[in-house]
C-alpha cells in the first residue's frame, strides 16, 4: 500500500508484549513499568488476524519486537502462523537474545528466518550495569545458538551512548571481522527513558566510522543484507560479516521509510515517532471482517507523516521504547 507520500508500505512490526526481561537505563526505568492488564494486550490469535489483514493490503515483512518478544507465551505459535501466510516473505525477531539460546530451535522449526539482537557491550560487569538484571553469557549464547541454527543474516545492535559504551566501538566492530555478524550501531534517539540523556550521550555515526576506520581498517559500501531496515553496510577488506549504521539523527532515513507499528495494545502507530495511533483493537473485538481491518492499515498509511520530528523532543509522555518496539 501507498501512503501520502507515495512510500510503499510492506513492513509491519508487531510489538507482542510490553514486558521484558531485563531493564536497559536508556529504555526503562529502575523500577519498571507498570504492567498493561492482561486483557488490554491482543492475543495471539487476535495478533494472527491482524496479519492476514495486513497482508491483505501489501504487508510482506513482518518482525515482532517487545518489550522483549520471547517472554511472550505463544510467541512460536505466533511465528508459525505467519510463516504460513503465503505473501509474506520475511519474519524476523528483534530480541535481547536471553533466551534464544533456548527458544531458538523451536522457533527456527516454526519458520523463523533471521534474527536481530541489541548487544551493547562485550564486558560482563558493565552489561549489568546497562541491563540492570541481565546476564551477558546467555546473550553471546544466544548469539551463538543463532549462528548454529543458520538465522542468517544475525544482525547485532549497539546504541552508543557517551561515557556508556564509546570505549567499546573497535572491539564491537571486530565481531563483524572474526565473525559472520552484522554489526549495527545506532545513533541514540531522544524516546521516553532516553529524552533527557541525548545531550550528554549522543555519539553521531561519523564518529563511530572514524574511530572504527582508525582502528581497523577503510569501511567499504556493500549492499544490505537481507532485511527491510534504515541501516546502511560496510564492510572491513574480506571480513565475513559487516559493520552497519543506523542514523536515525544525523541523516534520518524517512524519506524511505516503509513500516507500521502495531502496538501490544492493539493500536497502529504510523510513525515511531508520533503519538499518533490508530485503535484496530475495537473493531477487531467487536467482529470486524477482515477487510474492514484492512482498511485500517490503509487509514493508519494515509496519515503517516512525512518525518521524524526528534528535535522537538519526545511528546509522547505515556510511552516507553519498550511498550513501542523501537
Ligand atoms: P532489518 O533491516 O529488517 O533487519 O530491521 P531493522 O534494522 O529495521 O530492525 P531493528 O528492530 O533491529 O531496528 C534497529 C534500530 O533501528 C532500532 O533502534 C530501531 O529503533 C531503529 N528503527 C527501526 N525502525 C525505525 C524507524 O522507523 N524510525 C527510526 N527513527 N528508527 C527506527
Ligand atoms: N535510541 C536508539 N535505539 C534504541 N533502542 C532502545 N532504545 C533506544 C533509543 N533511545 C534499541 C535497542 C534495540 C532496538 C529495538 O532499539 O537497543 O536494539
Ligand atoms: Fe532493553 Fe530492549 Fe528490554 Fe528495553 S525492551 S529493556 S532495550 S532489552
Amino acid at each position: 500500500m501507498l501512503d501520502a507520500c507515495q512510500r510503499n508500505i510492506n513492513y509491519l512490526r508487531i510489538s507482542v508484549t510490553d514486558r521484558c526481561n531485563l531493564r536497559c537505563v536508556y529504555c526503562m526505568p529502575a523500577e519498571g513499568v507498570n504492567h498493561i492488564p492482561h486483557e488490554e494486550i491482543l492475543t495471539i490469535e487476535e495478533m494472527e488476524t491482524l496479519v492476514q489483514a495486513a497482508a491483505g493490503v501489501g504487508i510482506r515483512k513482518v518482525r515482532l519486537t517487545g518489550g522483549e518478544p520471547l517472554v511472550r507465551k505463544g510467541v512460536v505459535k505466533l511465528i508459525r502462523s505467519v510463516a504460513d501466510v503465503e505473501t509474506i516473505d520475511d519474519i524476523a525477531i528483534t530480541t535481547n537474545g536471553m533466551l534464544l539460546e533456548q527458544l531458538g530451535p523451536q522457533l527456527r522449526e516454526a519458520g523463523l528466518r533471521r534474527v536481530n539482537i541489541s548487544l551493547d557491550t562485550l564486558n560482563h560487569r558493565r552489561f549489568k550495569e546497562i541491563t540492570r538484571v541481565g546476564r551477558l553469557q546467555d546473550v553471546k549464547n544466544g548469539i551463538e545458538t543463532a549462528l548454529k541454527l543458520g538465522l542468517h543474516p544475525v544482525k547485532l545492535n549497539a546504541v552508543v551512548v557517551r561515557g556508556v559504551n564509546d570505549d567499546e566501538i573497535i572491539d564491537l566492530a571486530k565481531l563483524a571481522v572474526d565473525y559472520p555478524l552484522h554489526m549495527r550501531f545506532i545513533e541514540l534517539m531522544p524516546i521516553g527513558q532516553s529524552d533527557s540523556w541525548v545531550k550528554s550521550g549522543f555519539v553521531s555515526a561519523q564518529e563511530v566510522s572514524t574511530a572504527v576506520e582508525a582502528g581497523l581498517g577503510k569501511l567499504q559500501p556493500v549492499n544490505k543484507p537481507t532485511g527491510a531496515g534504515p541501516a546502511s553496510y560496510y564492510r572491513i577488506g574480506n571480513a565475513p560479516g559487516t559493520i552497519g549504521f543506523i542514523t536515525a539523527i544525523s541523516n534520518h532515513f524517512c524519506t524511505a521509510c516503509n513500516r507500521l507499528r502495531l502496538t501490544a495494545t492493539g493500536s497502529i502507530r504510523p510513525c515511531l515517532y508520533s503519538e499518533r495511533e490508530l485503535d484496530i483493537k475495537t473493531p477487531l473485538r467487536s467482529g470486524a471482517s477482515l477487510l474492514e481491518l484492512s482498511r485500517q492499515f490503509v487509514k493508519a498509511a494515509k496519515v503517516k507523516p512525512n518525518r521524524h520530528n526528534m528535535a522537538g523532543g519526545w511528546k509522547d509522555k505515556t510511552k516507553l521504547m519498550s511498550q513501542i518496539g523501537g
